[in-house]
């Protein structure tokens, strides 16, 4: 049996096709050209999960975009009381004046996006947007967080696929699934 075949045995259901994916990135590639019309904005990945949307995003963008990337530590229990986020990949390049767009994949209860905003603003970033590929608008505990471009909004259930991983995994599937619970209770 081939590789994706086994890895979509493992989803409840398809919650978000690729081509549906296409159509909202190409839309939003489009909005953002004219919002920043003039501008040469700082797009930013926020690894690992957000690289697939962010190669796609970057692509319908029609202006002299520059990319860098930062890692973070994901979920742990101290991150989620804290609303601290370690970082563990920092930024290549000075953002000082510059427009930043972050790429999200997902925004769950907001402390990631919410803490990483405070921190590049601090920086002297002239502006900070928010560019998320889903919103589960369901968990968010932070609740001034604003994030500016979404492409789907979906229902609390964990999700995987288009760089979306359960342990590392599913990153690679072209859609977005929602992962069966009995994979993640085991
Ligand atoms: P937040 O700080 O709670 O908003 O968490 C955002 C991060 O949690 C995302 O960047 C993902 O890495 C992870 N996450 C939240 N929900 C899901 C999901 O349904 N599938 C995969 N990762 C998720």
């Amino acid at each position: 049996m081939e590789q994706n075949a086994r890895l979509y045995q493992d989803l409840e259901k398809v919650l978000v096709t690729k081509e549906e994916i296409s159509l909202k990135v190409k839309e939003l590639g489009q909005k953002i050209t004219a919002d920043y019309a003039g501008k040469e904005p700082v797009l930013i990945c926020i690894l690992k999960g957000a690289v697939v949307f962010f190669s796609d995003l970057m692509r319908e963008i029609d202006l002299p975009v520059t990319a860098d990337f930062m890692a973070i530590s994901s979920y742990g229990s101290a991150t989620k009381t804290s609303g601290v986020v370690r970082v563990l990949k920092d930024l290549d390049h000075d953002i000082l004046g510059k427009d930043v767009i972050l790429v999200e994949d997902i925004v769950d209860t907001g402390i990631t996006l919410s803490y990483l905003r405070s921190m590049l603003l601090h920086r002297g970033a002239a502006s900070i947007r928010i560019a998320a590929l889903l919103d589960k608008a369901a968990r968010r505990t932070v609740k001034d967080l604003q994030v500016d471009y979404v492409c789907f909004d979906i229902p609390d259930a964990f999700v995987v696929g288009y760089g979306l991983d359960f342990d590392q995994r599913y990153r690679n599937l072209p859609d977005i699934g929602v992962l069966a619970p009995r994979i993640y209770e085991k």
